[in-house]
């Protein structure tokens, strides 16, 4: 079941740059900063009601964000919806033939439990689905 937006992840190019510019024009300040080096990215989050704007900036060209910003540039890299279960939401998308990146959960930043759904089967956007850990 799906429970709110967890944030709009943003491929930037200039992490530090960015995180002024969002800082300044959206008068708030990032609540989180994590390193996440299996997926090769380092994340900062800004806090929008319940969720978050997400930039990423890649640890280097050969990761998939790396990758991303080579082929398309900066710009929106993926939606992440959060839900209750992980492995459920997987098993239901399975199910019903939706390819997916994740074939099972794995961790992602801030304890949560991760899994990406292809962008073909979505109207093209990069699907992430994120269960807060508790
Ligand atoms: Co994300």
């Amino acid at each position: 079941m799906i429970l709110d937006i967890d944030h709009v992840g943003i491929a930037v190019d200039d992490l530090e740059g960015s995180v002024e510019r969002y800082r300044r024009t959206l008068g708030v300040e990032p609540s989180h900063r994590e390193r996440v080096e299996d997926q090769g990215v380092e994340e900062v989050l800004f806090p929008a009601g319940a969720s978050f704007i997400q930039l990423l900036g890649s640890l280097g060209a050969d990761t998939p964000v790396g990758r991303f910003l080579a082929t398309r540039g900066p710009g929106v890299h993926h939606v992440a919806y959060r839900v209750d279960d992980v492995a459920a939401s997987l098993a239901r998308l399975r199910g019903e033939g939706v390819r997916l990146v994740d074939e099972v959960p794995r961790r992602g930043s801030r304890d949560t439990l991760i899994a990406f759904v292809h962008p073909k089967e979505m109207g093209g956007v990069l699907i992430e689905l994120v269960q807060i850990a508790g």
